[in-house]
């Protein structure tokens, strides 16, 4: 069974970051990559977070998928095509026009949780996932940038 736990998160709070273990780039690949992005974007889509999202525009919604995918596909160890695409990361900037709240964060992380047993199916090691896991599981409090509500 994968470890695919969600750590509390609050406004504010910025605890440090791994960046996922190589191997899970180079067992996954990029087009399996794009895929998974491309199924939590259509999770979200169907979400209560999806007032989030640019759900009401298909050519803003491919984008969103693309500008991400570029983003993870960097991060894991693949080519740098967030940096060529879309310049340097600057991931808490281009998240503060979103009202982002640990709850959000959850579901978001939730959607990811749904997915990513079924690479372990596909012959990728649980040890590469939960790094990929503990990735978003971290970096995810670091977009948190609206208290919750009450
Ligand atoms: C590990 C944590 C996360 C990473 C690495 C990440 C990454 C990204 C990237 C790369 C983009 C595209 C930015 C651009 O090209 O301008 C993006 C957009 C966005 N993200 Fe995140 N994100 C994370 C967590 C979250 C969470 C928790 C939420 C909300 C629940 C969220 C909501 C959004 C929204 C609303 C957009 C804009 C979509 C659009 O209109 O293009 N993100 N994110």
């Amino acid at each position: 069974m994968l470890k695919l736990e969600i750590t509390a998160g609050e406004l504010g709070s910025r605890p440090p970051v791994t960046k996922p273990h190589p191997g899970f780039y180079d067992s996954v690949g990029e087009e399996r990559f794009r895929a998974l992005v491309d199924e939590h974007y259509e999770l979200i889509r169907n979400s209560d977070i999806d007032f989030l999202f640019p759900v009401n525009d298909d050519d803003d919604f491919e984008q969103a998928k693309k500008n991400a995918a570029d983003f993870f596909i960097q991060i894991c160890g693949g080519p740098d095509y967030f940096n060529q695409n879309r310049g340097l990361p600057q991931m808490i900037g281009r998240h503060a026009p979103f009202r982002i709240d640990e709850r959000s964060r959850r579901r978001w992380l939730e959607l990811y949780a749904e997915i990513l047993p079924k690479l372990e199916d596909e012959g990728v090691k649980s040890e590469y996932i939960e790094s990929f896991w503990s990735y978003i599981d971290i970096f995810s409090i670091w977009m948190i940038n609206t208290p919750s509500a009450k």
